[in-house]
């Protein structure tokens, strides 16, 4: 009796997806910019629910922000090496990087940044940016550039983990290191602005 009651609230703890089952997510991105003129660093604190987050570690889902960086911007790979080096997650650059441009002669890039395996229910990430020169500014300064939300990507290996609702897949790179190419599920969260 006593063994049959410890095994019933064992499987409450650990419980196990069936087909049917899915995880509803609820993941929150907040986001600040730390400006100084033409150099800028955009914030993001990836939010987890506790419990989702415990589904997630068990499922080794893996995350990813997927940000397009418009003409007016850049990210400078050289200081996206000494970041990846530095920081948890790592980041890379699909597209060819022109850093003296002015924005009418140069080319949106997309950016990925490969989170760190889960351990917390936060995760920040910092990226910087910088500015390009506006042709109609030149020697005024710099104008204003739209930064479109980034996509939230999610990999899981595991094929009996489902998140509910409809996700569109994306193929996009596994990781930073390597150009095999994965579909990621993209995954809707909760966006935050915050300004100072
Ligand atoms: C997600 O979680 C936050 C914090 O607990 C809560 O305020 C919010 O209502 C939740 N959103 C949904 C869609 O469940
Ligand atoms: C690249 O990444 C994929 C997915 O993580 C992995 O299966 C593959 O072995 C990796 N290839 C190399 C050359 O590291
Ligand atoms: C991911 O979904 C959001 C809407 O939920 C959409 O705005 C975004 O463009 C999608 N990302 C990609 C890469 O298709």
């Amino acid at each position: 009796m006593f063994g049959l009651l410890l095994l019933s609230s064992f499987n409450l703890i650990y419980h196990v997806y069936s087909i049917n089952d899915c995880l509803d997510l609820n993941i929150s991105l907040i986001r600040t910019i730390d400006r100084s003129g033409f150099h800028n660093k955009i914030k993001w604190m990836v939010e987890f629910l506790p419990s989702d987050l415990e589904e997630l570690k068990r499922a080794e889902a893996k995350f990813a922000l997927y940000i397009k960086i418009p003409s007016g911007m850049y990210v400078n790979p050289d200081e996206i090496d000494d970041l990846s080096r530095l920081a948890e997650y790592s980041v890379y650059i699909d597209g060819r990087v022109n850093v003296e441009a002015p924005e009418n002669e140069a080319k949106p890039h997309d950016v990925f940044i490969f989170l760190p395996e889960l351990y917390g229910d936060k995760v920040e990430i910092i990226l910087p940016v910088h500015l390009r020169y506006q042709l109609a500014k030149i020697g005024g300064g710099f104008g204003k550039v739209h930064l479109s939300k980034p996509s939230l990507l999610m990999l899981t290996p595991r094929k009996s983990f489902k998140t509910c609702g409809d996700h569109l897949q994306i193929k996009a790179p596994c990781n930073a290191d390597n150009l095999t190419k994965c579909y990621w599920s993209n995954i809707s969260y909760e966006a935050v602005r915050l300004y100072h």
